[in-house]
C-alpha cells in the first residue's frame, strides 16, 4: 500500500488565513523553523492501481495536481478512481465542490450520518447532483469494503466508529449520531500491508489500540498539544476534547498512550496551526520525536 500525504495539516491550514498565532507568524516570515501544510487530506493506492482520494479538503486543486502524471494527454482524465471521507467537517468537504468539473459521477464512499449531514447541513452532494452527479456508496461505520484494482482486489478497507460531535454546519438540524466520524484500515492482499488513518481521536480505547498494535503504520491525530490550545491562546472557545481531538501532551495524552507501541510507525497528522510541534526547533516537537513519532509533512509518500 501507498499512502501520500496531501495535506497535513487540520482545517484552516497552515498558516491559517486569518491567524497571528507564534506559529503561523513564525512560517510567514520564512526560514526553515517550520514549513507550510495544505488542510487534511491523504491519497492511498494498493501496488497495483489507482490513487484514491481520502477527505477532499479547500485545497484540493493544487493537492491532486502533484498525483497527475505529466505525461497523461487524456482529454479530462481523473487522478484518482474515488473519494472516501472520514467525516463530513468542511475541512475535509468543501473540496468536493471543486471536483464538480469531473467528466463522469463522482464515486464518493461514507457513512449514512455523513451523507445526511452532507445534503442537510452542508448540502454540496445536492449541488453536485446537478453538475457531474455523485455515485454514493454507503459505508458501514463499523464494516469492510474493498477497493478494486485492475482485475483484482487492490485493497481491502476496514471502518471504524470513532466518537465525534456533529459538524457545525449541523447545528439547529438533526443528525444521525452514529458514524459522524470513522478511522480506516487499508489492507494490501500482495504486499500484506496494514496502514491505519485515524484524523480525528477523541479516546483512545483498548479496541482502538488493538487495531493500532496491528498496525505496520499509524497516520494518527495530532491536531492539538495542549487540551485548552485554542481557548488558551484566545483564538477559540472549544477545547481539543470537546472537539473530539485527544491532546498529544499529558499523562494521558496521545504521546503517552503510544509510546511503547513498538515495531509500528506512528506519523502525526491533522495538525492545527496552533501546534506548536510544527516549529521545528521547538521543545514540544523534540518531545514528539522522542516518544518515537514523526510529523507529516505534505507530499510524505509511506509505502508498505
Ligand atoms: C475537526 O477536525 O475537529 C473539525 O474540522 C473542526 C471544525 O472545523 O469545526
Ligand atoms: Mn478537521
Ligand atoms: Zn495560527
Amino acid at each position: 500500500v501507498q499512502l501520500k500525504v496531501l495535506g497535513s495539516a487540520a482545517g484552516g491550514g497552515f498558516p491559517q488565513w486569518n491567524c497571528g498565532c507564534v506559529s503561523c507568524r513564525t512560517v510567514r516570515q520564512g526560514g526553515n523553523r517550520a514549513l507550510p501544510r495544505r488542510q487534511s487530506s491523504l491519497a492511498v493506492r494498493g501496488s497495483s492501481g489507482y490513487w484514491h482520494l481520502v477527505n477532499a479538503s479547500p485545497d484540493v486543486r493544487e493537492q491532486l495536481e502533484s498525483l497527475r502524471d505529466p505525461h497523461d494527454d487524456r482529454l479530462r482524465s481523473n487522478p484518482i478512481a474515488s473519494v472516501i471521507l472520514t467525516d463530513a467537517e468542511i475541512d475535509h468537504t468543501a473540496g468536493l465542490i471543486i471536483l464538480r468539473e469531473s467528466a463522469q459521477p463522482l464515486d464518493i464512499y461514507g457513512t449514512p450520518a455523513v451523507e445526511h449531514a452532507l445534503r442537510a447541513g452542508f448540502p454540496v452532494l445536492e449541488v453536485l447532483d446537478r453538475y457531474c452527479g455523485v455515485r454514493w456508496h454507503t459505508l458501514d461505520p463499523d464494516g469492510t469494503f474493498e477497493l478494486q484494482g485492475e482485475g483484482t482486489v487492490a485493497l481491502e478497507v476496514e471502518t471504524f466508529a470513532v466518537p465525534g460531535d456533529p459538524p457545525l454546519h449541523m447545528r439547529g438540524r438533526k443528525a444521525i449520531e452514529e458514524g459522524l466520524a470513522i478511522g480506516l484500515v487499508f489492507r494490501d492482499p500482495e504486499s500484506g500491508g496494514v496502514a491505519t488513518y485515524a484524523p480525528a481521536v477523541g479516546e483512545l480505547d483498548a479496541r482502538l489500540l488493538e487495531r493500532f498494535e496491528a498496525s505496520d503504520v499509524i497516520l494518527v491525530d495530532g491536531t492539538f498539544w495542549r487540551d485548552d490550545e485554542l481557548p488558551s491562546q484566545g483564538i477559540g472557545i472549544r477545547t481539543a476534547l470537546d472537539m473530539g481531538h485527544l491532546p498529544l501532551s499529558g499523562a494521558e495524552g496521545m504521546l503517552a498512550r503510544l509510546r511503547h507501541l513498538e515495531g509500528v510507525r506512528k506519523v502525526l497528522i491533522h495538525i492545527n496551526n496552533s501546534n506548536p510541534i510544527l516549529l521545528e526547533n521547538s521543545p514540544e516537537r523534540e518531545m514528539v520525536e522522542e516518544a518515537g513519532f514523526e510529523v507529516a509533512h505534505d507530499g510524505m509518500l509511506i509505502e508498505i
